[in-house]
């Protein structure tokens, strides 16, 4: 039996931190021998908000690097960026005239947008169908994020069911794969990590920005655990060694952070060596992610012809 597809993306817009790590990026490596596994960089979902070229293109690069350095395995899993694939942007088009506007509308990543009183980008209006087209174009079965991205990947499977009424069985129906021990990593000051909040750990610090961000953990003055602190170190410390080390260190915060600080450590630093190799080799890496492009398309143009044959457009 053939194996699943497996299919997911980061958007290069800044650097990667552990909650993007562990909400997503370990599922790619962990499960990159189970599935026939898609790993992309979602360069023209960025270009909603990263609009100065040197910028993108280090963002591009450094996701790679990213993504090579944390053990996705260029044997194993087709590695390649959006732009590669025109069919996306394509079939994003096709699925534009079959979405209606309230239905976008209600989209969390737009109406938070909104609120925030931000001239919203059409792009960024129309991204969860982008989404929908990087997903269905591959026939995924499966999809691994965050739960920040579980609408996202129920409006792909709308879109899917909307095409299908309309044209005829055309796309698999995804499965969002979210894990709930890692579903939301929490940041530095206890809410979602994330690059907007500034509160992040980069999944690639040097020893002292992990000190400089384990030391700027918001602890809360009652009781002798500090849940932030518990939070974050749960990631890196196996449960019942943990619960040892908080029961011996109760309300000594600062041992507790030390501790932290030195097992984050201990994960980063082989990761940060390689990348360092890995970013040595500019032009070998460049070469896995071109080559992955290319083997990413021989499906989507098969793909699209289907769907230019089904809509109505192919008369020759
Ligand atoms: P983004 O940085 O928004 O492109 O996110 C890339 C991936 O990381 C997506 O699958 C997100 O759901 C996931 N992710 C981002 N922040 C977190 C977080 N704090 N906890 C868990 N997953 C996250
Ligand atoms: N929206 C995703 C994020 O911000 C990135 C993304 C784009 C994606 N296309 C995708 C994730 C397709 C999974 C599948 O993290």
């Amino acid at each position: 039996m053939s194996k699943k597809i497996l299919l997911s993306g980061i958007q290069p817009s800044g650097t990667l931190h552990i909650g993007n790590y562990f909400g997503a990026m370990k599922q790619f490596v962990d499960l990159q021998d189970k599935y026939d596994s898609h790993i992309f960089i979602a360069d023209f979902h960025s270009l909603t908000t990263v609009q100065d070229r040197k910028t993108l293109e280090e963002n591009i690069l450094n996701v790679l690097l990213d993504y090579l350095a944390v053990g996705l395995d260029p044997e194993k899993v087709t590695l390649f960026k959006q732009s590669d694939v025109p069919e996306v942007t394509e079939l994003a088009w096709i699925f534009n005239c079959i979405t209606t506007m309230p239905y976008l509308e209600r989209a969390v990543a737009y109406k938070d947008a909104h609120m925030k009183a931000k001239e919203v980008n059409v792009g960024l209006f129309d991204y969860p169908l982008l989404m929908a087209a990087d997903i269905l174009i591959q026939d995924a079965d499966v999809v691994p994020v965050g739960q920040d991205q579980k609408q996202h990947i129920e409006y792909a499977r709308d879109t899917a069911e909307k095409f299908n009424r309309i044209w005829g069985e055309t796309f698999k129906i995804p499965e969002p794969l979210i894990l709930e021990t890692v579903a939301i990593v929490p940041g530095t000051d206890g809410r979602k990590m994330s690059k907007s909040y500034g509160n992040t750990i980069p999944l690639f610090a040097s020893y002292e920005e992990i000190k400089k961000a384990v030391m700027g953990i918001v602890t809360d003055s009652s009781g002798g655990i500090p849940k932030n602190v518990y939070e974050i170190h749960k990631l890196f410390k196996e449960q019942g060694a943990l619960d040892t080390l908080y029961a011996e260190k109760a309300g000594k915060y600062k041992d507790l952070k030390e501790a932290l600080i030195e097992d984050i450590e201990a994960f980063i630093k082989p990761i940060r060596e390689k990348r360092i190799a890995l970013a040595e080799n500019k032009e070998a890496v460049l070469a896995i992610l071109k080559e992955g492009g290319q083997k990413a398309r021989v499906k989507t143009s098969e793909k699209i012809t289907d769907v230019r044959q089904k809509i109505g457009v192919a008369l020759y």
